[in-house]
């Protein structure tokens, strides 16, 4: 996040929006210090501000706690919902050369991000020994796939136009919800050509043709599991970063990647999918798509010149998450003074 805020700083500079900064505790460090994965404090300040720029939350030390007293569903969870933050911006594209599983790819996955059985109001666990039951329910209605639908097709539209709506509706009534309402709002966006793929096929066409999508709509579940195959396509979860968006500019930007516990600390973690975040934010929720572009270019030199964290150069030589925030950050001021917004 400091790398990010350093960035943004720089690709800023020369424009006249000026962005302040205030800070607040989520996940568990905000546990740690006020007992609270989420705390009013912090709701505060949020609800005060244009946009969020999350750092990854958790770790094994909070892990046992119960749902809502835990950094992933008690902080991040909320946060999404609180805001009614509906869609889960992830994209995922050919970053590397030589990184990853493909060479030429560039797709968007739209994650529906507060519904499913993430946020089901019949979710339990009763009963004991071999009787014990648990119970997340998949529920949809109607106007939620409808909003994340129209996200979809309008963001189809800036991008190639197609869009692959993924459920499961050879056995979901969910999915069958999902399927219906998906066709007749894409009815209403001329130039959004629309196909319906079950999840499962999805999964393995992302392996075997990732080049194949453009947009993907899918509800909360599978979203969560392609978007982290679809990580494991660009070569690195490090690399990835997200939006979660509602109906306004407001949005909560982060990386898709978790805390990393085993690397925390060390200096080495991979700043880009942060970095790459906050690019989306100065985008999406500040109108700032030169200075965005800004950063999505200068990371694309820094990597392409062989510099990355270890995970990312291999038995290359790795750099650590300071260093390339600095290369990162020189290359967006040289793009600047260049007047080069592209
Ligand atoms: C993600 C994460 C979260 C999710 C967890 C931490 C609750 O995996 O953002 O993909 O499942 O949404
Ligand atoms: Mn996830």
């Amino acid at each position: 996040v400091a790398e990010a805020l350093l960035v943004i700083e720089v690709a800023i500079a020369g424009e006249e929006t000026r962005i302040s900064f205030e800070h607040g505790l989520l996940g568990g460090h905000a546990i740690d210090e006020t007992g609270s994965p989420l705390p009013p404090e912090t709701l505060d300040l949020l609800s005060h501000s244009d946009a969020i720029l999350a750092g990854a939350v958790g770790g094994p030390k909070w892990d046992h706690l119960p749902f809502e007293r835990n950094p992933g569903p008690g902080g991040l969870l909320r946060l999404r919902r609180q805001f009614d933050l509906f869609a889960n911006l992830r994209p995922a594209r050919a970053l590397v050369p030589g990184v990853g599983l493909f060479p030429d790819f560039d797709l968007l996955i739209v994650r529906e991000s507060t519904g499913g059985a993430y946020f089901s109001l019949q979710k339990g666990s009763e009963g004991i020994g071999p009787d014990r039951r648990a119970f997340d329910l998949i529920e949809y209605t109607a106007a939620q796939v409808e909003r994340v639908l129209a996200v979809a097709c309008n963001l189809a539209l800036g991008r190639g136009g197609r869009l692959t709506s993924v459920d499961k509706a050879n056995v979901l009534e969910s999915s069958r919800l999902w399927r219906d309402v998906a066709e007749e709002v894409c009815r209403r966006y001329d130039g959004v050509e629309l196909e319906h793929m079950y999840v499962d096929n999805c999964a393995l066409q992302l392996v075997l043709a990732p080049e194949q999508f453009d947009v993907i709509v899918t509800e909360n579940l599978f979203g969560d599991i392609l978007s982290d195959q679809a990580a494991g396509l660009v070569g690195s979860l490090g690399l990835l970063p997200s939006a979660t968006v509602g109906f306004g500019d407001f949005g909560l930007f982060e990386p898709v990647h978790g805390s990393a516990p085993d690397i925390a600390g060390k200096g080495v973690v991979n700043p880009v999918a942060t970095i790459l975040s906050g690019a989306m934010l100065l985008r999406h929720a500040l109108g700032l798509g030169s200075a965005a572009d800004r950063i999505e270019t200068a990371v694309e030199r820094v990597l392409a010149q062989g510099h990355g964290t270890a995970e990312v150069v291999g038995s290359g030589e790795s750099l650590g998450t300071r260093q390339i925030g600095e290369l990162i950050c020189a290359e967006v001021g040289a793009l600047a003074e260049a007047g080069d917004g592209a």
